[in-house]
């Protein structure tokens, strides 16, 4: 049986709009298609993890507000736990993001409810009986931190998605098991160490492992778009370097593929999976994800996942 997956972070209102391409400083352009969606990169990575099977409990805050109202109803609406999100007197947090004709994007986001999530809210009794705890920096690093500590001493498996980045302290990087980041994450957090090209010999990504290795990192998965993703796992002496190819499809949005790639490997881990499973499971359903508009409301199911897989 499958253990019990902890997500807990942030919950976004996503404002997005379509445009040919992305704005240049002072001007103005004509977009299209304005819509309001669920997002957050926690919302999104536990709907993500739930849609594929996973037990997901959420910790979290959202405001009194019609936008709380639409996050709830959309991770509980996915099967999430969400009893323990908070209701605050701040705002929902909100994302204002930009969508270009390749379906790239740019993001800002304001915390709002996210930023009152504490470590006090990370209450150890929640994390009992968790196999994997999943976190990212869209609220305060002490509530992560705080999170990582009581997953690790559930005996958890702690997975931290450094983004949005900022540099995080050796405590946390040593209570996450596995690191899920971009290359331009991976680079930042190894202080400007460029990641080797996805097609690049294992000789040059063993550095990268090395690196991750030093700052008590010893199982990353590095995404890399449209080229597939990375897994660098030091414990496996015999293959710590293994490419996972990209899915080819028509990308439209691929706004929270990444959360889609993350809460899919908790899933696949929490199930019991290796870690190149989880990976190469996760990179067909972020794939998908990108497929369609918007972020939780593009996730894939399972069955979608294994159609391909086979
Ligand atoms: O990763 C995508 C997410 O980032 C969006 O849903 C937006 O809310 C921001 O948090
Ligand atoms: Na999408």
């Amino acid at each position: 049986k499958a253990s019990r997956i902890v997500v807990a972070g942030s919950l976004n209102a996503d404002l997005t709009i379509y445009t040919e391409r992305l704005p240049s400083p002072g001007e103005t352009l004509h977009g299209h298609g304005f819509a309001i969606n669920p997002g957050g990169k926690s919302a999104n990575q536990a709907v993500s993890a739930a849609r594929l099977g996973g037990n997901v409990t959420l910790l979290g805050a959202v405001g009194s507000d019609s936008n709380g109202e639409m996050l709830l109803a959309s991770t509980a609406g996915a099967g999430v736990d969400v009893s323990h999100v908070r209701r605050v007197s701040e705002p929902t947090g909100v994302a204002i993001i930009s969508v270009d004709a390749r379906g790239e994007n740019s993001i800002i986001i304001s915390a709002g409810a996210n930023g009152t999530l504490s470590p006090a809210d990370m209450n150890p009794e929640l994390f009992n009986g968790a196999g994997v705890v999943c976190l990212c920096l869209e609220v305060p690093l002490e509530t992560v931190q705080a999170a990582a500590q009581a997953g690790h001493d559930a005996g958890a498996s702690v997975l931290l998605n450094l983004s949005p980045y900022a540099a995080i302290t050796t405590e946390l990087a040593q209570l996450s098991d596995v690191l899920l980041v971009n290359s331009h994450e991976a680079s930042q957090f190894l202080d400007g160490f460029i990641m080797p090209a996805p097609d690049a010999p294992v000789a040059a990504w063993l550095g990268a492992v090395e690196k991750f290795a030093g700052r008590g990192l010893h199982q990353v998965l590095v995404t890399l778009g449209a080229a597939g993703s990375m897994v660098l796992d030091a414990h496996n002496i015999d293959n710590p370097v293994v490419r996972i190819a990209p899915t080819a499809v028509d990308a439209v949005d691929t706004t929270g593929a990444g959360d889609a790639f993350t809460g899919a490997v908790a899933a696949r881990l929490a199930a019991g999976s290796t870690l190149v499973e989880a990976a190469r499971y996760a990179s067909v359903a972020a794939a998908l994800a990108a497929t369609k508009k918007g972020t939780q409301t593009a996730y894939p199911s399972g069955t979608e996942v294994d159609a391909i897989l086979q």
